[in-house]
């Protein structure tokens, strides 16, 4: 297995993609499980040592592992982050950790979302039911179809009071090697976002050659009409992801944390 970008992917248009969802439903899924370790000094819900997440192993835009960022992020967020009375958004959640750590820490909602895919969603909410207790999730945590770009009303109808509030913390973990949606990506963020909350975005360079296209996304960002500022706060070292792929493991196993927020 080779990592992302799979550059027919990144170049695709959305109408492509929901093709290639659209063929083989009749076909049985495959999944694996992954058990997430929390870290030693939990704050919140010390109970839940470990949290166990299904991945479905086909109709995969890249949902099929959990990623080195979503690790990482999952780890920095149970040490330092608070979430009380925050709404927290995911987009491309995946497997979806570090929005379950943002609930276990007592986050007002969590609204976990990924790709449209009718086997995608189902795999959110299949670990949204099963990886936690039911005492966490229950009328707080959600998953929903979210396309990057489109517009996000739906997402807004699980928080207290819809017409007025919106997401305090928007979580992008290992997104923007996906260089063609750099924009959608920061469309969704720019319309979900509070004034003041935070889009928390980790990520790898897995083609260490791609590096420029990667950070980018900083760029665009810093731009008009999102007009976010970026702050690089942290780096962690993890194992490479992909041991034979090309360039300095030390770059590929590097997780990156940035921060982007509203100037
Ligand atoms: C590399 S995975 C990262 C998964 C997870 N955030 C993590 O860190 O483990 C990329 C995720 O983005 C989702 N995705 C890809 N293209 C998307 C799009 N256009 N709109 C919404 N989600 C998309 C995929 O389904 C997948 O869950």
């Amino acid at each position: 297995m080779s990592s992302p970008p799979n550059k027919s992917v990144e170049i695709m248009e959305d109408s492509v993609i929901q093709n290639i969802f659209g063929e083989s439903s009749e076909e049985e899924l495959e999944f694996s499980y992954h058990t997430y370790k929390r870290i030693e000094n939990t704050r919140e819900n010390k109970d839940v040592k470990e949290i166990v997440v299904r991945l479905s192993q086909r109709h995969s835009l890249w949902a099929h592992l959990p990623w080195n960022a979503g690790i990482a992020l999952s780890d920095y967020f149970d040490e330092h982050v608070d979430f009380k009375n925050k709404n927290v958004l995911e987009l491309g959640s995946g497997a979806g950790l570090p929005s379950f750590i943002a609930g276990l820490n007592g986050a007002k909602k969590v609204v976990l979302t990924d790709y449209p895919d009718t086997n995608l969603i189902e795999n959110l909410n299949y670990n949204i039911t099963n990886s936690l207790p039911e005492s966490v999730t229950k009328d707080r945590i959600y998953g929903k179809g979210h396309l990057w770009g489109k517009e996000p009303e739906s997402l807004f109808q699980y928080l207290e009071n819809p017409s007025t509030e919106k997401f305090d913390i928007i979580i992008l973990s290992d997104l923007i090697f996906n260089h063609a949606a750099h924009d959608k990506m920061l469309i969704s963020c720019s319309k979900c976002l509070s004034d003041d909350g935070v889009i928390y975005v980790t990520f790898s360079h897995h083609r260490p050659n791609r590096i420029a296209k990667d950070l980018a996304f900083f760029e665009i960002a810093t731009e008009e009409p999102y007009n976010f500022t970026p702050e690089k706060f942290n780096e962690r070292r993890m194992c490479a992801m992909f041991e034979n792929d090309l360039g300095p493991e030390e770059i590929r196993s590097t997780v990156c944390f940035y921060t982007l927020k509203r100037k």
